[in-house]
């Protein structure tokens, strides 16, 4: 197994090669980004019988500035993620869920994080 660092642009990144394990952690931005064509990018980077594994915010976390904000679109649901990546025949879905975690907020109080988790492999 060999590993690459690679530092760039995702906007403009384009796969070169694919791989077993194609995976996308909080890929949100308060700027203006091509977050889906990204993601459609990535499944094309996933080799036969690969997967891809997309993990991203559920919501804010419950002490953010942003929690009441209406203003801000809300953040995928698993089931938009999965219908945002367009996959063709031949992609059965693993995981799709909501999934909640409780951490520690600045060392202290306990909160409660929600994270939306897409897992998809390529059969064929
Ligand atoms: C919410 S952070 C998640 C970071 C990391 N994946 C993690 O799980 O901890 C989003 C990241 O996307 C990066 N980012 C934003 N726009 C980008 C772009 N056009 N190309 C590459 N990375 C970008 C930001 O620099 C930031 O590190």
């Amino acid at each position: 197994m060999s590993l690459e660092w690679l530092q760039t642009d995702l906007t403009t990144w384009r796969p070169s090669a694919q791989y077993d394990l194609v995976t996308s952690a909080f890929m949100h931005s308060p700027v203006d980004f091509p977050r889906e064509a990204i993601l459609r990018r990535a499944v094309s980077a996933v080799a036969p019988g690969g997967r891809l594994l997309v993990v991203g915010h559920g919501g804010f976390p419950p002490m953010s500035e942003h929690v009441h904000d209406t203003e801000i679109p809300p953040f995928p649901t698993p089931d938009e993620v999965l219908a945002s990546l367009d996959l063709p025949t031949g992609w059965i879905v693993e995981a799709n869920a909501l999934i909640e975690r409780t951490v520690k907020w600045r060392d202290e109080k306990d909160v409660v994080l929600v994270d939306t988790v897409l897992r998809v492999r390529r059969v064929d």
